[in-house]
């Protein structure tokens, strides 16, 4: 087990719990510190040495995402879009994907994770132990979000898929390690009660049939975007390893703090306070930009204040007369304040929206 081993990234599903962003846009896509999510999962593939990629792909969203990540050569890597008709499940998904991985040992990457610390490690100790599953643990608040693990020691004997009484608090990140087998384990499972064929019942089956299966605790932080809230950690989480660099254009303007404004960009009278990513074409007047802020490419940010928020391309806000916190704007959104003050602002709003207040 070495050189051949594949990468399959699944990118398909329905992202029903950051809609309305997802009804125009693919959940995987939605920028963290300005870099589409899915972008963080080829990167640490590719980190790892692992260069021949299969993305799975619903089919209202593939299109979008062949488009953005192209055929793998600008991330050093060969990716092969595979679609997947209906989001069945993660093990549907692995199955779908049969032809591409044929018989070579793989990494499976749930395209909404992020782990800060990539994969490398893991991807080492999963070809020095030849396990048919090494799988990754974390703990968290809400395990019955999640798959969970009941483990003895540290053997793996039992994987629940969103328990209602989490045998314990350890929950199931979304990247797995598989030998061959695991397909066989996949074809013999029913679908779940939210009519799924899951993974984590694919690994127990391995795990009932003698494989060898093994677990390790993610060592740096692990996000799974696919709330609101979890998006906006995970744009924190990144944003706290920023690396400053001043390329646009300031006027009266004053940056403090790890901020990375794009060429192209444009400030006048803006006070920013880092950690935040201003990208390209951005313009932005009598504005204060607070910690935690990723503004995208175009965005018009003029007489408002935001803080701790992701404002996608192209939208416009305008004499807010509050703070915007803990929001985050779809693409070419374009809100108006208006002369009253409310004592505060909290936004999801989806691509196309125009919202006014008076
Ligand atoms: O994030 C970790 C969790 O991911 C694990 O703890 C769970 O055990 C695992 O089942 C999974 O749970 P989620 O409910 O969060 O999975 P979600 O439906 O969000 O799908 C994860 C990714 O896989 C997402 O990028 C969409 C994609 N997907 C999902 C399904 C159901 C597909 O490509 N095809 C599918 O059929």
């Amino acid at each position: 087990m070495s050189a051949d081993l594949k990468g399959l990234i699944l990118s398909g599903g329905a992202g029903t719990r950051l809609r309305p962003i997802t009804h125009t846009s693919a959940k995987q896509l939605v920028p963290v510190a300005n870099k589409p999510v899915l972008f963080y999962g080829i990167e640490a593939l590719v980190e790892a040495g692992i260069t021949e990629i299969g993305i799975i792909i619903a089919p209202a969203t593939g299109d979008e995402i062949r488009h953005t990540a192209g055929d793998g050569s600008a991330f050093g890597a060969r990716i092969t879009y595979i679609e997947q008709a209906e989001p069945l499940g993660l093990a549907h998904a692995m199955l779908t994907a049969a032809d591409f991985l044929a018989d070579s040992p793989f990494v499976m990457y749930l395209g909404d994770n992020l782990l800060r610390d990539g994969i490398v490690d893991l991807v080492e100790a999963f070809r020095s132990q030849e396990p048919d599953a090494l799988i990754l643990l974390t703990p968290v608040d809400d395990p019955s979000s999640y798959g969970v693990a009941e483990l003895d020691g540290e053997r793996v004997v039992r994987l629940i898929e969103k328990p209602e009484d989490p045998p314990s608090d350890l929950a199931l990140v979304g990247v797995y390690m598989f030998a061959p087998s695991i397909h066989q384990a996949a074809r013999e499972i029913e679908p779940s009660p939210r009519g799924e064929l899951e993974i984590t019942d694919a690994i127990q089956k391995l795990i009932d049939g003698g494989s060898k299966v093994s677990a390790h605790r993610v060592k740096g932080w692990w996000k799974d975007t696919g709330r609101l809230e979890d998006m906006l950690e995970a744009n924190r989480l990144v944003l706290e390893d920023l690396e400053s660099s001043i390329d646009g254009e300031l006027i009266d303007s004053e940056v403090d703090g790890r901020v990375v404004i794009a060429p192209g960009a444009r400030l006048e009278r803006t006070v920013v306070r880092g950690p935040a990513v201003i990208d390209a074409d951005a313009d932005l007047r009598d504005a204060y930009i607070g910690p935690y802020t990723s503004i995208g490419r175009g965005v018009r940010v003029n007489n408002s204040e935001i803080e701790h928020s992701i404002v996608l391309a192209n939208s416009s806000i305008s004499d807010l007369g509050s703070r915007m916190e803990r929001s985050l704007l779809g693409r070419d959104v374009t809100i108006t304040g208006g002369a009253d003050r409310p004592r505060a602002l909290q936004f999801l709003v989806g691509d196309h929206a125009e919202i006014t207040m008076p």
